[in-house]
């Protein structure tokens, strides 16, 4: 036994932001952002929270599911823009549902945040500690981004997407996951600072700061490397796999990680053109949109792979019940 993805959910904030209005407030244009990263507009909140957005998308989970929300026994949110440092996203999300029987809490692992929260929830549900979990990335980056850094604020995007896990006979094959701590400071942000009166607050950053080369680098090695260590765990060869359901930093990365691996970009489907970077809530948006054109028959393996700050990377090897 294993564990199966039985529903998927997502939800994205209403207002949709273009190239073309970044362009008319700040000093930018649709063909830089486009032809460097994909991007052809994003939706950030106005009213919407972190924990609204994970809830709507848990809600059209659980309905993707045919459960009950009594039936969800953990719930686990992957973000870093939770609405508090506690309570957690989790518990809110908890709390909106009505999911009274579950335990709840918050895992920040970046772009890497949905998979690691997978990770979580699937030794939870080998272990016997809990029969059906409730799996979310949400992120309202819009609130930690510079939007005077035209430089990293264009790339990313708000919204939330969910996955109902259960104990089944056909679902996870393989996992790998890994981080290297030492390189955190590449894309880093924001810090929480210290004002008491004994602290100097020094220059830690504000909002979230990237050194994009250096991110394009690691996403290029990492990325590849831990799709084939799973790959391998799982025996399959890269040809076995209907998708490559990866983080949604930039099309660029996908295709050099598609040459890679040595198989064709059209297994890699994309978000970011209309939802930008969503940071853990990429992957479990774009699975809920291939899941909800019907692209996922029974018996097909996909791959999910997440990678960003920390620095963190994951991958899993899924086969569809
Ligand atoms: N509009 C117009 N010009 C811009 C903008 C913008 N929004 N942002 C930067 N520029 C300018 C810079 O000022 C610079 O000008 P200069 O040459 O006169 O100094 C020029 O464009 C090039 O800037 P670079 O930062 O070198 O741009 P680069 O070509 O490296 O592209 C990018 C930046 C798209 C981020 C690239 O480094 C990349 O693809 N990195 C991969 C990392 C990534 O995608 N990160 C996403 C988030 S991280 C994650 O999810 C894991």
């Amino acid at each position: 036994m294993t564990t199966g993805i039985i529903g998927t959910g997502s939800f994205l904030p209403q207002t949709i932001v273009t190239n073309d209005y970044l362009s008319t407030i700040m000093d930018t244009s649709d063909e830089w952002i486009f032809s460097r990263t994909g991007i052809k507009e994003r939706r950030l909140v106005k009213e919407e929270t972190t924990a609204q957005m994970s809830t709507q998308a848990a809600k059209n989970a659980i309905e993707n599911a045919g459960i009950l929300p009594e039936e969800i026994d953990l719930i686990i949110v992957g973000t870093i823009t939770g609405d508090y440092i506690t309570p957690s996203t989790a518990c809110e999300v908890q709390a909106a549902i009505g999911a009274v029987n579950a335990m709840a809490f918050d895992i920040n692992a970046a772009c890497t945040g949905f998979i690691a929260a997978l990770h979580t929830a699937h030794m939870y549900i080998q272990s016997g500690m809990a029969k059906t979990a409730l799996v979310i990335g949400a992120e309202t980056l819009s609130k930690i981004m510079d939007w005077n850094d035209r430089s990293t604020c264009v790339l990313f995007g708000d919204g939330a997407g969910a996955a109902i896990v259960q104990r089944s006979e056909q679902g996870i094959v393989a996992f790998s996951q890994g981080s290297d701590g030492a390189k955190g400071m590449v894309l880093a942000g924001q810090s929480r600072k210290n004002n008491n009166p004994l602290v100097n607050c020094g220059h830690t950053p504000d909002y979230i700061h990237m050194d994009g080369q250096e991110v394009y680098k690691f996403a290029l090695t990492q990325v590849p490397k831990c799709i084939l260590e799973t790959l391998d765990k799982a025996n399959l060869q890269v040809d076995d796999i209907k998708y490559f359901v990866l983080h949604q930093a930039n099309s660029r990365i996908l295709k050099a990680v598609a040459k890679r691996l040595g198989t064709t970009d059209d297994k890699f489907p994309i978000t970011l053109d209309t939802c930008g970077n969503i940071s853990a809530a990429s992957i479990p948006i774009t699975l809920d949109k291939i899941n909800r054109e019907g692209l996922l028959n029974p018996g097909d393996h996909i791959v999910l792979a997440g990678f960003g700050g920390g620095l963190t990377w994951g991958a899993t090897v899924v086969t569809i019940c």
